[in-house]
């Protein structure tokens, strides 16, 4: 295996630490090399690193990334090394729909989604021809694939669908970026802070499970009665959202559904309390309920946005960088380790995409590239 390396600091930091996605393009590139892969994902020094490997390996790659969390210097940094990358911090969402049509521009045979914009607008564009499929990185592009009226017709495997990546990256990755991610932002205390987690998946029990074993008073709300049972059994407060508001100094979003975080629950909030995104997109806190109740707006910020808003009635709340992805927009994102086990899913996934071993439809990632992960994974951890 040769040593590929990146001038840009972060980058070459993250390539050390990243064995497994590292080892699966090298063993890959006989399937990979000469493919044109287009890339929506969050550009940060793990995911450079990726594409860095790719882009050695021969992989000709076209990027954008998400609205609010590309690290401009990693972007310029992927330009200089002849990656097409169309995408920049300040970006709005109407410059990231002008960026996933330059990305797909040009005519690819693979994609790599986050969030299912490209996938989707590929399908309206009209699929090229010789488009094999791709891969889609989460839950909720999974659910926008899966509830569109026409099926896919190739295949897009859900990444976020494999229980190897759901522990690993969901569950420790996102429980510890985002709790780092409140304290970047907020520099407030952890252990006495009284918490509420809505929605108890891999990513609502990684941030309770941190935010408790650092001494925060947790309190969690899930309408699922199995996912609420749960979250009992590992020690956390559980009953309605309503009730368990009433006394939250901080409330984490991690739903994948759309306001949430409603009028409704606004109405219980005490003064002060802190709203944080950690689903996908920022729509879990209802902006628009937000706003309506509001009659002014304070910017407390300084590296993070903590924007204050004062109700009708007096009291403050304050949301945290507009409720997107705390992890990815006040700190590193998630570990290196946690992200090269989640890329690793994704070279892999995309190489049984261009054998044509797989069938049209969106679908898990198969069991065999799971196995090979989870036993590399053990081997790698317990030596
Ligand atoms: N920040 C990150 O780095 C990161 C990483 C991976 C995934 N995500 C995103 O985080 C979100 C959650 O992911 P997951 O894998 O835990 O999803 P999941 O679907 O497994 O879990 C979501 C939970 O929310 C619950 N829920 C639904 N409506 C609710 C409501 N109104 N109030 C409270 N709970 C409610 C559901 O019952 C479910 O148990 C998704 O949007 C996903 O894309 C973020």
């Amino acid at each position: 295996m040769h040593e590929v390396r990146s001038t840009h600091a972060a980058t070459g930091w993250a390539l050390k630490h990243m064995p497994l996605t590292t080892r699966a393009v090298d063993e890959l590139a006989p399937v990979l090399t000469g493919r044109r892969l287009a890339v929506c994902l969050h550009i940060e020094p793990k995911t450079a690193a990726l594409v860095t490997l790719l882009a050695a390996a021969g992989v000709e790659v076209t990027l954008t990334g998400s609205p609010g969390t590309t690290h401009d210097d990693v972007a310029d940094a992927l330009r200089r090394l002849g990656v097409a990358v169309h995408s920049r911090r300040d970006d709005t969402e109407d410059d990231h729909r002008r960026n996933i049509g330059d990305v797909l521009a040009s005519e690819r045979d693979i994609t790599l989604d986050n969030g299912a914009d490209l996938t989707i607008a590929l399908a309206e564009a009209g699929i090229p021809p010789g488009y094999l499929g791709g891969t889609e990185e989460t839950t909720t592009g999974g659910i926008r694939l899966r509830e569109r009226r026409t099926p896919v017709a190739h295949p897009v495997v859900v990444i976020n669908d494999s229980r190897l990546k759901l522990l690993v990256e969901n569950e420790f990755g996102v429980g510890q970026s985002v709790v780092q991610g409140f304290m970047n932002a907020t520099n407030l205390m952890v252990p006495g802070m009284r918490a509420v987690v809505l929605g108890y998946g891999p990513c609502g029990r990684g941030v309770a499970g941190t935010l408790s074993r650092m001494g925060a008073r947790v309190a969690v709300y899930d309408p699922d009665p199995m996912r609420a049972l749960e979250a009992i059994l590992h020690g956390h407060r559980v009953g309605e959202a309503t009730e368990l508001l009433r006394d939250a100094q901080v409330v984490f979003t991690a739903t994948g559904h759309p306001k949430v975080l409603g009028a409704r629950e606004m109405a219980v909030l005490p003064d002060g309390a802190v709203l944080a995104g950690v689903g996908h997109f920022p729509w879990e806190i209802d902006a628009e309920a937000l706003t309506a109740a509001t009659t002014e707006v304070v910017e407390y910020g300084d590296r993070s946005r903590r924007t204050g808003y004062r109700l009708r009635d007096g009291r403050e709340l304050v949301l945290l960088d507009g409720g997107r992805m705390l992890n990815l927009t006040a700190a590193n994102g998630n570990s290196i380790q946690a992200m090269d086990l989640g890329l690793t899913l994704q070279v892999r996934s995309l190489a049984a995409v261009c054998t044509g071993s797989l069938s049209a439809g969106v679908q898990p990632v198969p069991a065999a590239v799971e196995q090979r992960i989870a036993t590399d994974l053990v081997r790698q951890l317990s030596s």
